[in-house]
């Protein structure tokens, strides 16, 4: 029978940090950074399945260089938060969506499917273990990054039989810096995801093969790219790590726009919850292709009144200039609109226990 791969061994940090150190090691939280002192490994062969769960000091893998991962490419990764609750324990955004998802990118990369279960044993073991690192700021958060990695030093061209799965965490802000509208820059000559490709799993790859075109952004002086479908060039599929949410009218009347998840667009946990929050704040969703010429027209007529960016590392952040090869335009007055404002102050407040979400979207710790 397969051990047990809840039954985690735990090794601690000979000497933690204390309160002050860890202050002066978070004073630059800038995303990826600021690493806890733990993580948690987790094993899987044909013979055990999942097993050796350890919870150890955050140290260096030992990879033997022939790790089919590094060579070829299988390797599955999920991004999630931990939050400090306003009655000071720790809260896990929605972690079974996440172990869901984590299910799916490893099915498609022909990797073995952790349960959610064991996922959620997992992300529990690491947040006792480094509680203290949840930050209580409001900005901040603990962001955790499971990773599944084909761990076989054997390079033959098909899917590995032994994998590893990594736990770290490390304690994040504010992805773009500040509250402030982001400007994007339509990759007209790279393409992130294609009908049936790999788009819709978080495979590591996709962020690589996007470093090019994020750099043409950068050249143009935006902060992300929007990719858009690799068939026509025409429909808007989503940013470089987040999806695309679109406002059409205002008020009473304010509808929320998205593309739907047809199989090259990331399915957000991030989209799904503003999703389904929408109606709350009197907003009715509508899941539809938008052209790139809808969005130019939509905001020269002021029909779309905002466009934001939903990401689990980005929250959400509004989108104030558009560019591309040969025209350029704004959304709205440029600045954050008030619908991504309320959405993101009712989505931190769930987050942080200060509200009640629809489901139980908080896994306490
Ligand atoms: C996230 O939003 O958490 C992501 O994984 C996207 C990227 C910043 C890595």
């Amino acid at each position: 029978t397969p051990a047990d791969a809840t039954r985690f061994t735990i090794r601690e940090v000979a000497a933690r940090l204390d309160a002050g150190a860890r202050a002066e090691r978070c004073r630059d939280a800038t995303f990826g950074r600021v690493f806890t002192e733990h993580m948690v490994t987790l094993r899987w062969d044909p013979d055990a399945a999942w097993h050796g769960g350890r919870v150890e000091p955050m140290a260096p893998l030992p990879l033997d260089p022939a790790t089919v991962g590094l060579h070829y490419g299988q390797i599955v990764f999920e991004g999630l938060k931990a939050y400090r609750l306003d009655d000071g324990c720790v809260g896990v955004f929605r972690p079974d969506r996440y172990g869901e998802r984590f299910r799916r990118s490893a099915d498609r990369l022909m990797m073995p499917r952790l349960p959610v279960r064991d996922f959620l044993h997992a992300i529990e073991h690491l947040i006792r273990v480094d509680a203290d690192w949840v930050p209580p700021d409001r900005d901040r958060s603990l962001y955790l990054r499971p990773l599944l990695l084909a761990a076989d030093a054997d390079l033959a061209l098909r899917p590995a039989r032994r994998y590893l799965f990594v736990l770290t965490a490390f304690v994040t802000e504010m992805f773009f810096g500040a509250k402030r509208a982001i400007d994007v820059w339509l990759s007209e000559d790279y393409v992130r995801s294609v009908p049936g490709g790999v788009g819709a799993a978080k495979y590591a790859g996709n962020y690589a093969a996007g470093y090019r075109a994020q750099a043409q952004a950068a050249e143009h002086g935006c902060d992300q790219v929007v990719w858009l479908d690799a068939l026509e060039r025409r429909w808007v599929e989503e940013l470089g790590g987040m999806n695309l949410l679109f406002v059409e009218g205002e008020g009473t009347a304010a509808r929320l726009v998205t593309p739907p998840l047809t199989g090259t667009i990331l399915p957000g946990v991030t989209r799904e919850s503003v999703l389904e929050l929408a109606p709350r704040l009197g907003l009715t969703v509508a899941e539809r292709p938008v052209s790139v010429d809808e969005w130019q027209d939509g905001c020269r007529s002021g029909r779309i009144t905002e466009v934001f960016a939903c990401g689990t590392a980005a929250q959400i952040t509004s989108v104030g200039q558009v560019r591309g090869r040969d025209r350029t335009w704004q959304v709205g007055d440029g600045r954050p609109g008030p619908v991504a404002t309320r959405l993101g102050a009712l989505l931190a407040d769930i987050h942080r226990g200060a509200e009640q979400a629809p489901g139980k979207w908080l896994h306490r710790i």
